[in-house]
């Protein structure tokens, strides 16, 4: 990968005031930056990116996508209704969705499936609970999310983003180091290999409480390709240094 990519999840945050100042702020700061830029927002203010974003290098996303096609899916949001409003990112499988609403890896994959038929790149997530790091399971954990989307679908696989995500760093400030992230990395890139001859252009984020301070250190290594941030994509100044930093 040589163009970083940086994606903001802002998760259940945000208001229509609120997103107008931040992602004007967010577009003001990208003029000097080499690198893809994007944020995932809560679905309802996808229009609102779309006529705010689309003459901007920002590129907007989705949190979540059904893994069903059409039909009687009460609250759901289909593939092809997130395409209409300029989507080219969905999350899936994010740790919070697996954990509070039950995902299997199995509904993660067919989520994959989904949005790659649309037109859309998931963003796949995978990572360890602490209770699994600590029992040594961090390996066979993400090699089993991720197998579980390479086994669905097949070929299509270089087409997709993948975020490793461990879960205890998610949201509480403790970073995984840039070598613990690398190890994962690694072994997350040898399987994509095994699956694809073009696993070299699959971007390999990070996410798990990164910061402008930490960014540069963790986008240093081979396997990291950028990163998906939680919490610091929902300040302007903060979001644009990792922006930042992954430019160079
Ligand atoms: P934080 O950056 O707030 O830890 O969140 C990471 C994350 O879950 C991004 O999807």
């Amino acid at each position: 990968m040589s163009d970083k990519l940086i994606v903001g999840n802002w998760k259940m945050n945000g208001g229509l005031a609120a997103n107008q100042d931040l992602l004007h702020a967010v577009m003001a700061g990208l003029s000097g930056a080499s690198c893809s830029v994007a944020v995932c927002a809560p679905a309802l203010y996808l229009p609102q990116l779309q006529q705010l974003a689309a003459q901007s290098a920002l590129r907007w996303g989705a949190q979540d996508v059904s893994a069903h096609e059409q039909g009687a899916f009460t609250g759901e949001l289909s593939a092809a209704m997130l395409r209409e409003f300029g989507v080219r990112y969905a999350i899936v499988g994010h740790s919070e969705r697996r954990q509070y609403h039950g995902e299997t890896d199995t509904v993660v994959a067919t989520k994959a499936q989904r949005a790659l038929a649309a037109g859309i790149t998931p963003i796949v997530c995978v990572g360890e609970t602490l209770a699994e790091r600590e029992a040594g399971h961090t390996e066979e954990v993400v090699k089993r999310q991720l197998a579980a989307v390479i086994h669905t679908n097949g070929h299509c696989i270089s087409e997709i983003v993948v975020a490793y995500e461990p879960v205890w760093a998610i949201g509480t400030g403790k970073t995984a180091s840039p070598e613990q992230a690398q190890q994962v990395h690694a072994l997350l890139r040898a399987q994509l290999k095994a699956a694809t001859a073009q696993a070299q252009r699959i971007a390999l984020l990070y996410g798990g409480s990164m910061n402008a301070a930490d960014a540069a250190s963790l986008l240093a290594q081979t396997d990291i390709d950028g990163g998906l941030i939680g919490g610091a994509s929902l300040k302007a100044a903060d979001f644009l240094s990792i922006v930042a930093a992954a430019s160079h």
